[in-house]
């Protein structure tokens, strides 16, 4: 298979993750209590502090990501961390809830090892939920100090991600072939949208809520975009060929629920994709789809797409003066990212 680049050493990466979730822990976890009782408990259950009932219990909460991105924002744009907290807090928020959602858009009975929100507490209940998140987030925003400068860049994310949520559920109903059929590049503006807007925000915010200059805000921004865009391929790659014991998610499931992931429209781009067509559209053993994709240069193609957004990453990073510490965390995030079990 063809690899990735290695960017910097991966194994700092999880420390990195570690470093700046006991950082925003305590902020996220008193904005979190400010929440109506019944709905900070599904907040809580899915931060992975509390089981359905509120019995406390320390389960998987997620990378943690996002809350990183914007410490590291609020740093390497030269702040102290504590500066990018407010945004650390809020873009956990917005993403929570926009899982809370997903699950339900999506129709996915497990998160994190565990039953998603909807599953635990009903459908209503977990839209509620995300709404009560998303309305904390912006609160939390507009009244940190700086903060309400921030606004306007998550407003764009999340007008964004709903865009690439949107185009990820019209996906599904399109067909494989003909002029109907999905393109890479409609693709690639999906997967910006719903994974790369917020990450290129968190990374942001915690620049702005830093004191950063424009040039620094925007590149921070393009940085994390991309950064969602290769995570977003990887996770793609993984869907058809991953390890099921290392990505907890069947072998083959993209291509079991019919996804219109990038391997496979690459592929279908290919000569001769006619027939992976028919396949795709026939109820054929997975293993037969999968092995067509790579022989059509699907999954090479996918990682080379990964590659070239990599390097977009370093681009924008390298454009603007950073500190170099925070900005080699940052590019160890991306290893991280985009190593996570190939
Ligand atoms: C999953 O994001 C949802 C997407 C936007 C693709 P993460 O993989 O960052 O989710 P957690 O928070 O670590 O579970
Ligand atoms: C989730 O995308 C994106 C958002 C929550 C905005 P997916 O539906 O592809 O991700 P998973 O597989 O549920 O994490
Ligand atoms: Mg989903
Ligand atoms: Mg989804």
């Amino acid at each position: 298979m063809t690899a990735l680049p290695s960017v910097v050493a991966a194994p700092t990466a999880p420390q990195v993750l570690d470093r700046c979730r006991e950082l925003v822990h305590p902020a996220l976890k008193e904005t979190v209590g400010r929440l109506h009782p019944w709905l900070g408990e599904m907040a809580a259950y899915s931060f992975g502090w509390c089981e359905v009932g509120g019995t406390p219990v320390v389960a998987p909460g997620g990378k943690g990501v996002r809350q990183a991105l914007a410490v590291l924002g609020a740093e390497a744009a030269g702040a102290p961390a504590r500066a990018g907290i407010a945004a650390a807090v809020a873009v956990e928020l917005v993403h929570t809830f926009s899982l809370l959602h997903d699950d339900i858009m999506d129709g996915d009975e497990t998160r994190r090892r565990r039953r998603t929100v909807w599953k635990a507490y009903g459908t209503g209940p977990a839209v509620l939920a995300g709404d009560a998140l998303f309305a904390l987030a912006v609160e939390t925003l507009a009244t940190a100090p700086g903060g309400a400068g921030g606004l306007r860049l998550l407003s764009t994310a999340l007008g964004d991600l709903v865009h690439g949520q949107a185009d990820d559920l019209l996906f599904a109903a399109r067909p494989w072939r003909g002029p109907e059929r999905v393109r890479p590049d409609e693709y690639r503006a999906m997967a910006e949208g719903k994974t790369g807007a917020l990450l290129g925000c968190s990374a942001a915010l915690g620049a702005v809520l830093g004191g950063a200059p424009p040039a620094t805000v925007a590149a921070l921004d393009r940085a994390g975009r991309h950064m969602g865009i290769a995570f977003q391929l990887v996770d793609d790659v993984l869907g058809i060929w991953g390890d099921p014991a290392v990505t907890g998610k069947p072998v083959h499931g993209d291509l079991r629920e019919r996804k219109k992931t990038f391997p496979v429209l690459t592929a279908l781009s290919a000569p001769g994709a006619r027939h992976l067509a028919t396949l795709l559209e026939s109820d054929v053993e997975p293993a037969v789809t999968a092995g067509l994709i790579e022989e059509a240069g699907g999954r090479t193609a996918t990682l080379a797409e990964a590659r070239r957004h990599i390097a977009a990453v370093e681009t924008a990073l390298a454009g603007v003066p950073l500190e170099a510490g925070p900005a080699d965390e940052l590019r160890s995030l991306l290893e991280f990212l985009v190593h996570r079990a190939l």
